[in-house]
């Protein structure tokens, strides 16, 4: 049986990874410091599903805690913690994105790159790292040029990681993954407030005309390719993108939304925000001939399984 840890376990995707990893008989090592970013109630009741399934967990923070014994056993290394959120990386607020995005990483490589054989360490991207990308569909080839501060983060990190694949021996790839959506949403996110929404009668906020556009990814869609990537036998290409071929704008996506839930919709248009990029649409055929990963979840079907999550999730009182 293999090890894996997973940094961002109590988290939205990391959540879900570690839970397939458990049904798919994998030891996991959840870590997480339960940032404050967003209720730290939600990140409990993620967990609470994990250690029923048996996984182990530290609450730790990556930027302070002793990490060599936390990634002793692993054979896989799933780096999901970090600060997200793209609109709010700016001024002050940065401080929050350096520490967890960067230190943070460079405080795990070093403790995975200090094993005499170090595990393989997959490392979550982003689709920011583009900036308003100069083409589309975007490859991998294309100059990152991140508009948000956070993006510059993901981008270092990134980049963090391939010094440590280059210098240090480690087997790694970063995945660029397109705005995830799905069961157990991040709160700040579009889908999770538009679905909210509609689910208490109050207004949605459009940042921006709505004419934005993204290419959504499923998040079990996600968890595929990091499971495959886990799996790989050999070295993989240092950068992937992680694309669910689903583009829309954020337009389109609210007439889902008001097909879906059935709800009358109040839509307010707001500022577009700072580092909002115009649109983001990704090329996947280095993941699909690498790994044989292929988005399978159209974007009507992933939002109606995010309603019916959350319909459920509103049922369950939070303990
Ligand atoms: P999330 O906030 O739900 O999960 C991240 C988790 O990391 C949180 O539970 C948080 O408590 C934990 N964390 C943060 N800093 C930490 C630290 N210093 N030590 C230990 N734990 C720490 O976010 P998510 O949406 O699940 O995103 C997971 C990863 O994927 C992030 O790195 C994010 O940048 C990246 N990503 C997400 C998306 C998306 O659309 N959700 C898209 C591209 C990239
Ligand atoms: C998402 C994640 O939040 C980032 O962590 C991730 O790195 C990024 O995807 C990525 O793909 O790299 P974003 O695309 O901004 O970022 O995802 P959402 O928060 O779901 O927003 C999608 C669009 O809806 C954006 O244009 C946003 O401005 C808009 N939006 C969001 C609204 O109009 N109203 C809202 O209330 C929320």
């Amino acid at each position: 049986m293999s090890t894996a840890v997973v940094t961002g376990a109590a988290g939205f995707i990391g959540s879900t990874l570690a839970e397939h990893l458990l049904s798919d008989g994998w030891t996991v090592v959840g870590v997480d410091a339960l940032t404050a970013y967003y209720s730290r109630e939600l990140k409990r009741r993620n967990l609470a599903r994990l250690r029923t399934a048996g996984m182990a967990f530290h609450e730790l923070d990556l930027t302070s805690a002793n990490l060599a014994p936390i990634v002793a056993q692993a054979d896989v290394v799933f780096h999901l913690a970090g600060q997200p959120g793209v609109r709010a990386s700016w001024g002050d607020e940065f401080e929050a994105y350096a520490r967890d995005n960067i230190l943070a990483t460079n405080r795990l490589l070093t403790a995975v790159a200090s094993r005499p054989v170090p595990p393989r360490v997959v490392y979550a991207s982003s689709s920011s790292v583009y900036g308003d990308a100069l083409r589309y569909p975007t490859g991998e080839d294309v100059l990152p040029q991140p508009i948000s501060p956070y993006g510059v983060s993901k981008l270092a990190g990134e980049h963090l990681v391939g010094a440590y694949a280059a210098e240090h021996g480690v087997q790694a790839t970063s995945f660029r993954f397109f705005t995830v959506y799905g069961p157990r949403q991040r709160p700040d996110m579009a889908f999770h407030r538009f679905l909210t929404a509609a689910l208490q009668g109050d207004e949605i906020r459009i940042n921006g005309d709505g004419a934005q556009v993204r290419d959504f990814t499923y998040v079990d869609d996600i968890v595929d390719a990091l499971v495959l990537a886990a799996d790989a036998a050999g070295p993989l290409p240092a950068v992937m993108n992680l694309a669910g071929g689903t583009e829309a704008t954020v337009s389109e996506v609210l007439q889902i939304v008001a097909s879906v839930t059935g709800a009358p919709l109040r839509i307010r248009h707001v500022a577009r925000p700072k580092g909002d990029v115009l649109r983001t649409t990704g090329d996947s055929a280095l993941a699909r001939t690498a790994l044989g990963w292929a988005p399978a979840t159209a974007l009507a079907e992933g939002i109606e399984r995010q309603w019916h999550a959350l319909r459920d999730q509103e049922a369950t009182p939070v303990l």
